[in-house]
């Protein structure tokens, strides 16, 4: 291998093509000291091998798209530098815990499905208005600062043992959220959202292992959210 040139290695799989996933080497040029490994996929997809299959949107640490797990982290590709990887070897694998559908791009419907479950919408309940303004203070706002910041990438999903053992457990970006609309002031469903967490897939299977908090993009705490629900349950429900 020339010292002049990154390796990017890629698991690839095709399903028309292929019995299983097999690696596959790339080799490109130092192009600038700011590379993304985001754009040395891009720089493969544009000049070396147009089939390579990712996901990308908004290239800004924002969407969540290009989630995927690099030299042993899952992180996200558009603000993963290649010099900071400490190896002029760039291993890259698709997400877990979910089917590959061609290369790093898997099948996330099962984690939306999660998602959907937790009811990520406002419930005013009986004793807030239906329509018109509900006014926050700052501190109420302040509540959920950093619960509003989660992305959606999968990232906590994928690196998390627990989540792998049993594909119903809710798991920490679903935990993660329900706290988020369960600190809010303007949603009034206390009751349906813990019921909903109560469960024997819910948050009492978090084995606290703190991978979801790790390798979150945005330095979220999903297991202080699981703590926060299991003590919201105690104090309500059990
Ligand atoms: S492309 Fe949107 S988060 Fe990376």
């Amino acid at each position: 291998m020339k010292k002049d040139k990154i390796v990017f290695n890629i698991l690839r799989f095709d399903p028309d093509n292929d019995k299983k996933p097999h690696f596959q080497e790339f080799q490109i040029p130092h192009i600038r000291k700011d590379l993304t490994v985001l754009e040395g996929l891009y720089y493969i997809q544009q000049r070396l091998d147009n089939s390579l299959a990712f996901r990308s949107s908004c290239r800004a640490a924002v969407c969540g798209s290009c989630a995927m797990h690099i030299n042993g982290k899952y992180r996200l590709a558009c603000n993963t530098l290649v010099s900071k990887l400490e190896s002029n070897t760039v291993t890259i694998r698709p997400l877990s815990h979910m089917t590959i559908l061609k290369d790093l791009i898997v099948d996330v419907k099962p984690f939306w499905e999660k998602y959907e479950h937790i009811k990520p919408y406002l419930i005013p309940g009986k004793s807030l208005p239906v329509t018109g303004e509900q006014v926050q203070s700052p501190d109420e706002r302040g509540e959920i600062d950093m619960l509003i910041d989660c992305i959606l990438c999968a990232c906590c999903h994928s690196s998390c043992p627990v989540t792998a053992s049993h594909e119903k457990y809710l798991g920490p970006m679903a935990f993660l959220n329900m706290n988020r609309f369960l600190s809010d002031t303007r949603d009034n469903a206390k009751e349906e959202r813990l019921a909903i967490v109560n469960d024997e897939y819910g948050v009492w299977r978090c084995h606290t292992i703190y991978n979801c908090q790790e390798v979150c993009p945005k330095d979220l705490n999903p297991s202080g959210s699981i703590a926060n629900l299991k003590m919201e349950i105690v104090k309500n429900i059990v």
